[in-house]
């Protein structure tokens, strides 16, 4: 059994991986400051979910905390004497980080900082930091693999993102501090964010949300499954690597008309979206190498889009439509 330190608990990514880790039999104390980015009601039935579906309650402990609290954080660190720190809180968004860029900063470098200073005092236990594969930008070298520079954020999120990766370099060089950068690419499935295109598109089939389709659809993503990517993550949480930055995509991107046509195809309804030209943060397209997860971690995707796509729609009907959370 390990002690783990998961930020972005009550989040997407974050409550997924906190059921995968009890499951296996972790301690999981997560926090996260249930902020108001989405609806935070999404979040308290992500954690009521994860506590009624773990094998032991009582190993998931939840406080809720902004990882900037530099006392909070230190004394849960001292109690605890976590083995693993997994980081996945975030300010998210893309496009809302050009309205304000300094809530990105503060919280995804400076929030980063928090913890890492945290680690360093407690026994710098390895530590997983969820970044993106927005940090690529408009790369022209695809499939996008970790050699690039990747030094052309194109908006605050993916640069406060790329600064959070080289602060753990800086200190994985200084104190010795493990650190993995996984480099998520554009993750979707249970418990999926409502700001992101497969909820908004199902949000406007059955509840008529103004939802607007980029580029009338055509930019490719290299969508991946949650179960896929908590995969990687807990591999990552088991293997102290040094400093490594690590891409968690599928390998095979689809075209995003092709993405909404199948979820459409799914819910038996046709969308109304709005067409809208290409926004400047914007990436026409995402591709992921993933040799290097592959190898260092194991990591092997193995959810089609169809299946993919299939499973969410499940989801969406049976948590957000039936229950109305
Ligand atoms: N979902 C994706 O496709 C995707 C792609 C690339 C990278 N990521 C990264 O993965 C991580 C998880 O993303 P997600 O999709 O689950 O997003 P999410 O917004 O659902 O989860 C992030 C969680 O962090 C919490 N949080 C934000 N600021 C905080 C703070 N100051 N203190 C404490 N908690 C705070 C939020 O309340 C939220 O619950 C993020 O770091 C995100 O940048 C996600």
């Amino acid at each position: 059994m390990k002690k783990i330190l998961l930020t972005g608990a009550a989040g997407f990514i974050g409550s997924n991986a906190a059921t995968a880790l009890l499951h296996r039999g972790d301690l999981v104390v997560g926090v996260d400051n249930l902020n108001d980015y989405y609806d935070p009601a999404r979040k308290r039935a992500n954690l009521e979910e994860v506590r009624r579906t773990a094998p032991d309650p009582e190993k998931f402990v939840f406080h809720r905390m902004d990882i900037r609290d530099e006392s909070g954080i230190d004394r849960l660190c001292a109690k605890h004497g976590f083995d693993v720190m997994i980081h996945l809180a975030a300010m998210a968004g893309v496009r809302a980080s050009i309205e304000d860029p300094k809530l990105y900063l503060d919280v995804n470098l400076l929030g980063t900082l928090n913890l890492l200073k945290a680690a360093r005092r407690h026994g710098h236990p390895p530590f997983v930091f969820a970044s993106t594969s927005s940090v690529y930008g408009r790369t022209k070298v695809i499939p996008f693999i970790e050699t690039d520079r990747a030094d052309h954020p194109l908006a605050p999120y993916p640069a406060s993102k790329r600064a959070a990766e080289l602060l753990g370099h800086s200190y994985f060089h200084l104190f010795g501090q493990d650190f993995t950068a996984l480099r998520f690419f554009t993750v979707y499935g249970r418990r999926g964010r409502p700001d992101m295109m497969a909820y908004k598109v199902l949000d406007n089939i059955f509840k008529g949300v103004e939802v607007p389709l980029y580029n009338n659809g055509q930019m490719h993503r290299d969508w991946t499954y949650i179960d896929d990517i908590v995969q990687g993550v807990l591999a990552a949480a088991d293997r102290p690597l040094g400093y490594e930055v690590i891409n968690l995509g599928r390998g095979k991107p689809t075209l995003l008309a092709d993405f909404v046509r199948l979820i459409e195809e799914k819910a038996g309804k046709r969308s109304n979206l709005i067409d809208r030209p290409m926004p400047a943060a914007d990436m026409e397209f995402t591709y992921a190498n993933i040799d290097r997860a592959k190898e260092l971690l194991g990591y092997e995707p193995t959810m089609s889009v169809e299946q993919g796509v299939d499973a969410f729609w499940h989801w969406y009907r049976d948590t957000v439509m039936e229950a109305g959370t």
